[in-house]
């Protein structure tokens, strides 16, 4: 790959990257065609990083759909797909690994403490081997794409991130492998985390600037479901993620919910001049 990536480079061709865990949807495809359109060489990587799942995490149970993975990156035109196993990113021996020092400390890092670390690693070795111009995530992964941001700032890439909106199932559940584990009966509890996004925009946007307010609504809206579990709510600065106590500006609502053992994350840009 990296002496693709050097050759490529030589050519004077533009490099989009598309870093993946697989198991491809909509939401992976919109990445897709962004970096399509944006460069000349679009490349995709399809690895499950052991490094940012928790001992008590679903690595083991991560849906894999390699081959189906591979025919959908070739409709989407992708031009090599980069598909590293275990040993070949972290062989024996391995020992390094990117910290950020404040931004994990909001929102998911709070309950998944190894994730970020293992998201950093994985990307900035990434990057080092597809030798990317660009590299495109999805704002789903909102507190991922500023870790991201920050890293390529620190760590001198010359790398421009691309963030890519949320893609949305036609009922409004924001798309995720994860989604696969739902059944049916747990739908409605899943549709909770949009719905109560949507009422906090529309608080928000009446007037109501509040935090406390608005995340009590919310948080009644989520609990009226069975079997949803509340793993934070936040309504928070765009850059720095800290909570914001007056929507004085445009905020970020985040939010992690359980349903059944299903984690689900979403959030949404709040302004309070809409
Ligand atoms: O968003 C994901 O799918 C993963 O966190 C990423 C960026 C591919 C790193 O493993």
């Amino acid at each position: 790959m990296q002496l693709q990536a050097e050759v490529l480079r030589r050519d004077g061709r533009r490099i989009a990257f598309v870093p993946t865990m697989g198991f491809f949807h909509e939401g992976h495809l919109s990445l897709m065609r962004i970096g399509r359109r944006e460069a000349d060489v679009l490349v995709v990587s399809i690895f499950v990083n052991p490094a940012q799942f928790g001992p008590e995490e679903d690595f083991d149970t991560y849906p894999r759909s390699f081959e189906k993975d591979l025919e959908l990156s070739r409709r989407e035109g992708v031009d090599l797909a980069f598909t590293p196993d275990k040993p070949q990113l972290y062989p024996d021996g391995y020992q390094t690994y990117v910290n950020l020092e404040n931004l994990p400390n909001h929102l998911c890092g709070l309950s998944r403490p190894v994730f970020f670390t293992g998201v950093a690693t994985v990307v900035a070795k990434l990057f080092n081997i597809v030798r990317p111009h660009i590299a495109v995530f999805g704002e789903k992964d909102y507190q991922q794409l500023l870790v991201i941001r920050r890293m390529v700032q620190d760590l001198d890439f010359d790398i421009e991130i691309i963030g890519a909106p949320i893609v949305r199932e036609p009922d409004g559940l924001a798309m995720s492998s994860r989604n696969n584990y739902l059944t049916a009966q747990q739908r409605p509890a899943a549709l909770s985390l949009y719905k109560s996004l949507n009422r906090a925009r529309a608080l928000v946007e009446s007037g109501i600037h509040d935090s406390v307010r608005i995340l009590k609504e919310v948080e009644r809206i989520i609990l009226a479901y069975p079997d949803t579990e509340i793993d934070y709510l936040a309504l928070c600065d765009l850059k720095s993620l800290e909570d914001v106590k007056n929507i004085d500006r445009p905020v970020l609502m985040a939010l992690a919910v359980k349903v059944g053992s299903t984690r689900l994350i979403d959030n949404m840009v709040l302004d309070p001049k809409c």
